[in-house]
């Protein structure tokens, strides 16, 4: 048995990480494009098509089940490969949703309609592609009313991420942070909406103040995925064991992987 983890790059692994924390005996087939990375300066199409040569390589390594831990291919992609490039018997899972019911305070699966909720001014920090595509707002505006969005594209974060350039990454985010304050002043939540942006998570915490809850989608989608997979034991796959893929330098990304994680991470060419 095993599940698929894809990200454009390093991102995932923050999601990766907290579903190891989760679920320790889960295998994972965790996959990384990093030749096409980043992914947020690309058009629909693009990450539509990259998206799927993705999933069918985890398909490949037995894995039913793949989670999308990347919003640029969340946002882009998913509705799309549910409506025609989906079997019935795989599924793709997207990290949009189980941060939106966290900040809603909705339990899975809850379709009520849309209502009022504690937060008011939330201020997003997305790729340029996420916040083209307003799939956020959309996801949103079913489950709450009366909540304002100010939504911040952190051109040129991700890049330096997988660079490995901090310093650059980190003065990117204190402007988009100080960007978003000159729109929205006092936001009372504020969501990391790429998979890149926790391993920043302190910068953002920083820049943005104490009065602001961070969200920040690991720990959630960890959750939201094991409370799947106890309803659905059938996901688990075919898969033998965990593995590391990337369609970029193995020695290189697994450099930046061991780095992020602060434990040894070795991918292999995908
Ligand atoms: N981690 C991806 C996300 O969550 C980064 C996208 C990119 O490659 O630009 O959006």
């Amino acid at each position: 048995m095993a599940i698929g983890i894809f990200d454009s790059g390093l991102g995932g692994l923050t999601v990766w990480n907290a579903v190891h924390k989760r679920l320790p005996d889960l295998p994972i087939v965790y996959f990384a494009d990093s030749a096409h990375a980043p992914y947020g300066v690309r058009d629909m199409d693009d990450i539509y098509n990259l998206t799927t040569a993705a999933t069918q390589r985890l398909w490949d390594a037995g894995c039913d089940l793949t989670v999308l831990a990347c919003n640029t291919a969340s946002a882009a992609a998913l509705r799309r490969m549910q409506e025609s490039f989906l079997p019935p018997h795989k599924r793709s899972l997207g990290v949009f949703v189980p941060l939106i019911e966290a900040l809603t305070e909705r339990q899975w699966g809850d379709n009520s309609p849309p209502r009022e909720v504690a937060v008011k001014n939330v201020a997003l920090f997305a790729t340029p592609a996420t916040v083209a595509s307003r799939a956020f707002q959309r996801e949103l505006a079913f489950r709450a009313i009366g909540v304002d969005v100010e939504a911040q594209a952190c051109g040129g974060v991700v890049d330096a991420i997988e660079d490995g350039d901090m310093i650059l990454a980190e003065a990117l985010v204190r402007s988009h942070v100080d960007a978003l304050l000159r729109k929205m002043p006092r936001p009372d939540a504020a969501i990391l909406g790429c998979t890149h942006y926790p391993l920043m998570e302190a910068i953002f915490a920083d820049a943005l103040g104490p009065d602001v809850k961070v969200y920040s989608q690991a720990d959630i989608v960890a959750e939201s995925l094991a409370d799947y997979l106890q309803r659905h034991p059938e996901m688990l796959g075919q898969g033998q064991g965990g593995l590391f893929l990337t369609t970029g330098d193995p020695a290189r990304v697994s450099a930046r992987a061991t780095q992020f994680l602060r434990q040894e991470i070795r991918f292999t060419a995908a």
